[in-house]
């Protein structure tokens, strides 16, 4: 974005009112709280730009023209900084970090995913008053349209269930404010409240969306009201047929917090972006999100580890010996297939979102069969594909631990695992869909080549 405009966007920023003038002694809002720091981040973006923007971030080559474009630096991401050996860092704080700093539910040990999505969109903690807040304005905007309603009661049970999300989450754009708001042309500057807006809304609506879905493919009745005094985990939880659980409660908080975000160049984060950058609105580009998110090399890998351990366990028994063991995997790896939940494109050692799983694990579950396996899986697995020489990374990801979870409190409709890994995402893509509108990012557009145009273009160099 050239100079000016960030200037221009910086002065209309200044002219929103203050929203919490009069209201002293209220918390102020998570919109409150963006509408302030908008414009220091756009002098911030700024002051980068004067000093950086010329520089360089080194050569790239063809092969990762060939290569889906790894280790090429070429987005901006706000709310979190994948590091290859340590991890995930949401705004600076690693996982135990934010288990220690965000936000928790009376009684609760896991923090609440409101308080991560506040801190992903503005980079503070904020307080227990702040987050009670959000659940609550949550829970007020969670009903969706009855065409919504209708539209997924006429989807087939054996349609997968993220088609399905995938379906809604697009049709929530017919009440889209942003999309109306650019049909009766509202200015540039304006954009990211009606995104803001737009966000909210859908995060709220997905709790709703994904019980309906769930109950619609799998039984269970009509899902309860939602509850206006409920986070957004419980009612989640309860939406789904296991709000009674409370430790399940707990691992959706857990779970939705960890799924949330891991930096901007995933297929699912990186969708979201690219969409929105044609200004379709947070339904439009979140939808598309999903659709990424959908892919078994990326959020379908919790689905298919299910799927693999089962038909291991099928084939090999319960309690099978390491070598058994060892012998399936290679068995996998022969027949050119992937070991689902192991390898990382960025990652280079266990995903610390795997960790976190196993420590909830250790805590609440710790002669579960399943999460024995696991374990074993864990001993096995990266030192064959060590041997087998291709993986350049080894070690286990998020996706490796998080059916098992599930399965323990008796979710066992694996297909339907990588919903709650969109409801999560959700949370992350749209946080930088509004700091994309705030800070008036342009349209995303990478050049390309054929390979005969790279092949005239080197052959006399
Ligand atoms: C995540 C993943 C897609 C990353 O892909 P990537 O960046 O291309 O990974 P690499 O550079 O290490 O791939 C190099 C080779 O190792 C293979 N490889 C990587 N992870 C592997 C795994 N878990 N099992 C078997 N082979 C694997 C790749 O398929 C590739 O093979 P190829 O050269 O024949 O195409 C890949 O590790 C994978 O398919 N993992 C299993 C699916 C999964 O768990 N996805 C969720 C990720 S959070």
């Amino acid at each position: 974005m050239a100079s000016t405009s960030l200037r221009s966007l910086l002065r209309t920023q200044s002219a929103i009112p203050r929203l919490s003038r009069g209201y002293a002694a209220k918390a102020k809002t998570l919109k409150e709280t963006l509408a302030e720091l908008i414009p220091k981040k756009i002098e911030n973006v700024k002051a980068i730009r004067a000093a950086h923007g010329a520089k360089s971030f080194g050569e790239y080559t063809v092969d990762q023209a060939y290569g889906g474009m790894r280790g090429i630096k070429g987005m901006i991401w706000e709310g979190s900084v994948l590091d290859a050996d340590e991890g995930i860092r949401f705004r600076g704080k690693t996982i135990p970090e934010c288990q220690d700093l965000l936000p928790k539910a009376p009684g609760g040990n896991e923090p609440l995913p409101e308080a991560l999505f506040w801190l992903l969109l503005t980079g503070e903690v904020p307080t227990q008053e702040q987050v009670t807040e959000l659940s609550a304005d949550w829970a007020a905007r969670a009903s969706i349209p009855k065409f919504v309603e209708d539209l997924l009661d006429a989807c087939p049970s054996t349609l997968h269930p993220m088609s399905q999300l995938s379906l809604a989450v697009t049709a929530l754009n017919h009440d889209s404010a942003f999309a109306q708001a650019y049909q009766e042309g509202i200015n540039k500057k304006q954009y990211w409240q009606t995104t803001f807006d737009d966000s909210m809304d859908l995060i709220a609506k997905l709790p709703a969306i994904a019980g309906r879905i769930y109950r619609n493919t799998y039984g269970g009745g009509n899902a309860p009201a939602i509850d206006p005094k409920a986070d957004y985990s419980q009612n989640l939880s309860t939406q789904l047929g296991f709000g009674d659980n409370e430790k399940f409660v707990e691992l959706m908080r857990l779970y939705l917090t960890i799924h949330s975000d891991h930096e901007g160049g995933n297929v699912s984060a990186h969708t979201g972006h690219l969409v929105g950058s044609a200004l379709s609105d947070p339904f439009l580009s979140m939808a598309a999100a999903l659709n990424g998110l959908a892919g078994p090399l990326h959020g379908l890998a919790n689905q298919e580890v299910l799927n693999w351990v089962s038909r291991m366990q099928k084939e090999i028994g319960q309690d099978a010996s390491d070598e058994k063991v060892k012998e399936y995997i290679w068995k996998t790896l022969n027949g050119g297939q992937v070991v689902p939940g192991y390898g990382h494109a960025v990652l280079r050692k266990t995903d610390p979102r795997y960790t976190a799983q196993r420590e909830f694990a250790l805590k609440h579950l710790p002669d579960d069969k399943l999460f024995k396996l696991v374990g074993q899986l864990y001993e096995l697995v990266p030192d064959i594909l060590l041997a087998a020489g291709k993986a350049k990374n080894p070690w286990p990801n998020v996706d490796a631990h998080s059916g098992v979870l599930l399965t323990h409190y008796g979710f066992t409709q694996q297909n339907f695992y990588t919903v709650l890994f969109g409801v999560s995402r959700t949370l992350g893509v749209v946080s930088q869909l509004i700091w994309d509108r705030a800070l008036g990012m342009p349209l995303e557009r990478p050049k390309s080549y054929s390979s005969d145009a790279i092949k005239k273009m080197f052959e006399k160099k």
